[in-house]
């Protein structure tokens, strides 16, 4: 029984999206700019824990939880309360004025929390204020010029998250010219694999890929740093194999390149350690965190090594809402909550692990099945020998899913997959609800069966 005035379901009580949500969806179209995509056409009213009610009382099993903002769900309580105390004394000084002890005492958890020996902070508004804070500060500590990051990568919407991926269609189409002096090169796409081999007999040789382009005559001795995710989110949950990354810092030490690991979705949790990078030895120089860093309201953080953070001239960093008092006060409760559920994370993967492998052998449409901890995937494809992509099919499961009373995010390079976020409080028999939804979808939507 769920508490009195909690939300249970799933539960779809009139064909989503229903007349309300219709109405205030003519309302977005007018009001709101085309430039802003909306997934799926219910409007929410209310969210809590695991789930999502729209205003036409359908209540759906969230699977996108924020994407990956919200590891622990829908408004956990202990930061809800946090939040509130914290408006209780003030809501905005503006670090820049005077500093305050929500923002101190998150700086010094993150250099504690953060893997490696990262001893300072800057606090943003967002995953994407951090992504261009961190370059910058890159760029004040060793004046080099260039930028390396990957095709499939993804690290926000400014100009300069824009000019760290490839993928064009849509986020950057129309917008002009991005920053110049990047190089993006190819990921371990292992599924799709850039040099056409296959691991373990590979031998890792796509690092090969990154150590070509950094000692290029073009970029030799001016590459400032690599932005990476250790698992690629939007990418369509890309892991790289065991030892990828240990041979990508050897690269970065061996050309005095800054490695900057972007957590932003893969922290807190999410991949079943504190940091995902964590799963390989490697110590990253600075590590960017935002979305279930604060669980529910914007925030983003640079932590990095102590000569690196001091090198930008004083002064030169800042915003007027960055590292608000509100964010930072949710934040720390965020944060043991994270490590609270992080073990969670197991349960989660191996149950989806069962799942996805079952439906890889079941439906041709299923081409892979990847993932690390509860950030776990599926691809899409036309057929498995040909491998072409099927972003038409993604698009109809996660209708299919939503009207069904199940949220799940469509995405990759190819838009082909579908990613699976669930909350790490999620429990072992509602999770395989969500599961049950989303494999009618697929055998209704797929010629399998
Ligand atoms: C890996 C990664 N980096 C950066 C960002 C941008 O963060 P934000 O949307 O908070 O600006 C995202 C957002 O999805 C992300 O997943």
């Amino acid at each position: 029984m769920a508490d009195k005035g909690k939300l249970s379901g799933p539960r779809i009580v009139v064909e989503p999206p229903g007349p309300r949500s219709r109405s205030a969806i003519k309302r977005k179209e007018r009001f709101v700019t085309v430039g802003l995509g909306v997934s799926l056409p219910a409007v929410i009213d209310r969210a809590d824990g695991p789930f999502l009610q729209d205003v036409d009382g359908n209540v759906y099993l969230d699977f996108t939880v924020g994407l990956g903002a919200l590891n622990c769900g829908h408004r956990p309580k202990e930061v809800v309360h946090a939040w509130k105390r914290q408006i209780d004394k003030f809501d905005h000084i503006c670090a820049m004025v005077s500093m305050y002890e929500p923002y101190l005492r998150l700086a010094e958890e993150l250099s504690r929390i953060c893997p490696g020996h990262l001893g300072k902070s800057l606090i943003m508004n967002s995953g994407s204020e951090a992504i261009e804070n961190s370059v910058k500060i890159a760029k004040a500590y060793n004046r080099k010029r260039w930028l390396v990051s990957y095709v499939t990568g993804y690290h926000g919407r400014t100009y300069l998250g824009l000019s760290l991926m490839g993928k064009e269609k849509p986020f950057r189409e129309g917008f002009g010219s991005m920053y110049q002096n990047v190089k993006l090169v190819d990921f371990a796409y292992c599924y799709r694999c850039p040099l056409d081999l296959e691991y373990p007999s590979c031998g890792i040789s796509c690092t090969g890929l990154v150590e070509e382009a950094v000692t290029s005559k073009k970029l030799k001795d001016d590459v400032c740093c690599l932005v990476m995710e250790p698992v690629q989110g939007a990418g369509g949950f890309l892991c790289p194999p065991p030892g990828y990354w240990e041979q990508i810092r050897r690269i970065c030490d061996d050309n005095g390149i800054i490695l900057i690991d972007d957590e932003i979705q893969t922290g807190f949790g999410r991949t079943g350690r504190l940091f995902a990078i964590e799963h390989w030895k490697v110590e990253p120089d600075i590590v960017v965190t935002g979305k279930s860093l604060s669980m529910g309201l914007p925030i983003g953080a640079v932590t990095g090594r102590d000569e690196i953070m001091s090198a930008p001239t004083p002064a030169s960093l800042g915003g007027t809402y960055g590292g608000s008092p509100i964010c930072c006060a949710g934040a720390l409760e965020a944060i043991k909550l994270a490590k609270r559920w992080t073990s969670n994370a197991k349960m989660i993967h191996s149950v989806e692990k069962r799942r996805f492998e079952e439906w890889e052998s079941r439906f041709e449409e299923v081409g892979d099945a990847r993932g690390l901890g509860a950030m776990m995937a599926i691809e899409l494809v036309r057929t498995k020998k040909g491998k072409e992509p099927a972003p038409e099919l993604a698009r109809k499961v996660q209708l299919s899913c939503f009207k069904k009373g199940l949220y799940v995010s469509s995405g990759g390079y190819f838009n082909s997959v579908l990613r699976l976020h669930p909350p790490l409080t999620i429990t072992r028999s509602l999770l395989e609800t969500g599961l049950d939804i989303l494999e009618r979808a697929l055998k209704e939507e797929t010629k399998s069966r």
